[in-house]
């Protein structure tokens, strides 16, 4: 088990584009996907991005039962996505609360597409091919776009909702990133 330490906001790490994964069954990945899993679990993540532990590899992993963080959310199954690809299958916007490993203790409110196709593959090069919308549809774009340096807080539109969580939502029980 090894938890890593998770990347903030403002280490410019975050901010690369990732490359490609170029090769499937490699004990570096299979290493890289453990410690992935541990460290989103450690810290009741609903999602984790290689680079957020400062790998710059396009990987994500993300799913959940009941998430702590997100207590509103419907389940989504536990998923490893490699060189994921995004397709919107309509304009359709959604907007919605988000926080962030790599900006702890804050919520935004974040437009995203509603409904969406996206395409990857697991830790042995299977093909993931699922049609998803809601919550699911979020966290995959809010996953996948650390692949490429983008943060949640540069799709803010609406900065009056955009801040700590103690202040937004006081008195509730909203797990502090
Ligand atoms: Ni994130």
């Amino acid at each position: 088990m090894a938890v890593r330490p998770v990347l903030r906001m403002g280490d410019p790490r975050l901010l690369q584009v990732s490359r490609p994964v170029d090769r499937f069954g490699s004990p570096e990945l299979d290493d890289l996907l453990r410690d992935m899993e541990d460290t989103m679990r450690a810290l009741d993540g609903a999602g984790l991005a290689a680079p957020q532990i400062g790998v710059a590899l396009r990987v994500v992993i993300f799913g959940f039962s009941a998430s702590p963080r997100y207590p509103e959310a419907e389940p989504v199954p536990y998923t490893v996505l490699v060189n994921p690809a995004l397709e919107a299958l309509s304009d359709e916007l959604e907007e919605g609360w988000e926080g962030c490993l790599s900006v702890p203790g804050l919520r935004g409110w974040v437009p995203r597409l509603r409904r969406l196709r996206y395409r990857g593959f697991d830790a042995r090069g299977q093909l993931i091919d699922r049609t998803v919308e809601g919550f699911h549809a979020r966290v995959v774009q809010h996953e996948c776009d650390h692949l490429d340096g983008i943060l949640y807080p540069m799709r803010v539109r609406d900065f009056t909702r955009f801040g700590f969580t103690e202040e937004l939502f006081p008195g509730q029980a909203v797990a502090d990133d």
